[in-house]
């Protein structure tokens, strides 16, 4: 069974869609950012701080191709996994890419506060207009996806439902309600 990836923009909700669609498909979950913090036991920022950028892309890529040789799981990315030609490759030849898009002004209302988290923003003075510049330089690298749903204003069950429907995924334990009587 092949792999279901969320991409999408930091805040675009690919970590609590990913968990959701996991649990209502009784498939395991997997954040590869979580995975490279667990395999390096340190935290995204310290990683960053540690090596830079190109550091934390080289763990980030050794991560994408290991989980890539699993089958059925739910992998939520980092919003910069699509930053290498080499990962939507591997993301594409092992499984359904879904991008999670979400308007500008609902990703700056979702991504206030969780700076400190983001090193990309964290170091910014002006954290909007950082969010505002790295939109722009990603513009066009997440629409490659099999399905995009726009999750702007809409809970997370509400965004599972449609991928769920569209992709005409099977519910765990039947309970896909278009398969009920
Ligand atoms: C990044 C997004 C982060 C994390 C790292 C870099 C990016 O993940 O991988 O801070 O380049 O957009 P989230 O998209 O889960 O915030």
């Amino acid at each position: 069974m092949s792999n279901l990836y969320l991409i999408g923009f930091m805040g675009s909700g690919k970590s609590s869609v990913g968990r959701r669609l996991a649990e209502r498909l009784g498939r395991p979950f997997v954040d590869t950012d979580e995975e490279i913090a667990r395999r390096e036991g340190m935290d995204i920022p310290s990683l960053f701080a540690k090596g830079g950028e190109l550091y934390f892309r080289d763990l980030e890529q050794a991560v994408l191709l290991d989980l890539a040789g699993r089958s059925g799981w739910v992998i939520a990315t980092g919003g910069g996994i699509v930053l290498r030609v080499r990962n939507t490759e591997i993301m594409r030849n092992s499984g359904t890419t879904i991008f999670l898009f979400a308007r500008e002004e609902v990703l700056l209302r979702r991504l206030t506060g969780s700076e400190a988290s983001r090193p990309l923003l964290g170091s910014a003075v002006d954290a909007a207009e950082r969010i505002r510049q790295l939109l722009k330089e990603r513009r066009g690298m997440y629409e490659w996806a099999d399905l995009v749903v726009d999750t702007s204003d809409r809970t997370v069950d509400q965004v599972v439902d449609e991928i769920i429907r569209r992709l005409e995924l099977p519910e765990a334990g039947g309970r896909n309600p278009e398969k009920t009587i």
